[in-house]
């Protein structure tokens, strides 16, 4: 593997996540692997858990970390091919991602939805332009369209909190007062088809995700039947995607409760609004996974890291 841009460069799931359950019980037994190898960390969007998990994998490994936060600090970039650059970009991608090559041996690159033109978003410029003109591998902390090293963490989760049976997993849509992007909720199902699991997503309708990525997928439009029964509940926002980027929505009646979570657990990404996707109860109670998850994200940076610098030797 040379970039980790998305679940499908994944070449075995069970494979990494049994990997990384290894590294958690010895962080540092492969300290020597990234001795004088450098990764920087580009953010164009906050972040807590993404920065800090993913230092702290890099660490773990012996490696090098710079980190930029890129969208308030860096110039403003261009992605057109053939752009007269006389508006508000000052510096063209191609020279960027060169450049960033010869600092370090590994990018890393958070870059959102901008949730105004899907066409846009799709095309995924930010992180593709990046893996297209840097000489280095590229590695996906969230863009438009996916955030592969959250569902990574989410299957170590999964994986470390299964019992015996074949699991029920289903994923939610809760309100959110602002437009959230898609990116959390595409990498889980993407994940989820890699799982041997029963897998329900619910909605309200006319809150499909992209058809592309839940092809093949359970959808139930009805929340209560939708979580019969159910071992695990991840819960997630996400804006309209037939109507792009727009809050259609923001009944409370899908807000997550200790009464419709019954005896599941409950997962969520991170960062969450409580009392608006999940109640108080939920979160301070001991079904509860979302900590667990949070840690989880410095093993799924670190075999993904791993992956790598093996690769680069
Ligand atoms: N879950 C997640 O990516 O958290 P941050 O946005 O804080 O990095």
């Amino acid at each position: 593997m040379k970039h980790y841009l998305s679940v499908n460069d994944i070449e075995s799931l069970p494979q990494w996540v049994d990997e990384a359950i290894k590294l958690k019980k010895d962080p540092y037994q492969f300290e020597d692997l990234g001795k004088h190898k450098t990764i920087c960390l580009l953010f164009f969007n906050n972040s807590l858990r993404t920065r800090l998990s993913t230092q702290k994998a890099a660490m773990y490994l012996g490696m090098e970390v710079m980190v930029m936060n890129f969208g308030n600090e860096g110039w403003a970039l261009e992605y057109g091919d053939g752009t007269v650059m006389d508006q508000g970009t000052s510096e063209h991608i191609k020279e960027a991602a060169q450049v960033v090559s010869q600092y370090c041996d590994i990018v890393a690159i958070r870059a959102f939805a901008g949730l105004q033109d899907k066409a846009k978003d799709e095309s995924e410029e930010v992180i593709n332009g990046f893996a297209k003109y840097a000489s280095i591998p590229v590695v996906n902390m969230e863009s438009s369209v996916g955030h592969p090293l959250q569902a990574l963490a989410d299957a170590i989760t999964l994986e470390e909190n299964k019992l015996d049976k074949k699991p029920k997993v289903v994923l939610s849509w809760a309100p959110h007062p602002k437009a959230l992007p898609h990116a959390v909720a595409n990498s889980f199902v993407e994940m989820m088809k890699l799982q041997d699991a029963e897998f329900v997503i619910t909605h309200p309708e006319g809150y499909e995700l992209n058809p592309a990525i839940t092809e093949g997928c359970t959808i139930e439009h009805d929340q209560d039947k939708a979580l019969e029964d159910a071992d695990f509940v991840y819960v997630k926002n996400w804006s309209n995607y037939t109507y792009y980027g727009q809050v259609l929505n923001k009944d409370t009646n899908w807000t997550m409760t200790e009464k419709k979570l019954g005896k599941a657990k409950f997962m969520h990404c991170l960062p969450v609004r409580r009392n608006m996707v999940v109640e108080d109860a939920v979160l301070d109670g001991n079904q509860s996974l979302v900590v667990e998850q949070s840690k989880n994200r410095i093993f799924s940076a670190q075999i993904v890291l791993k992956k790598i610098l093996e690769n680069l030797k």
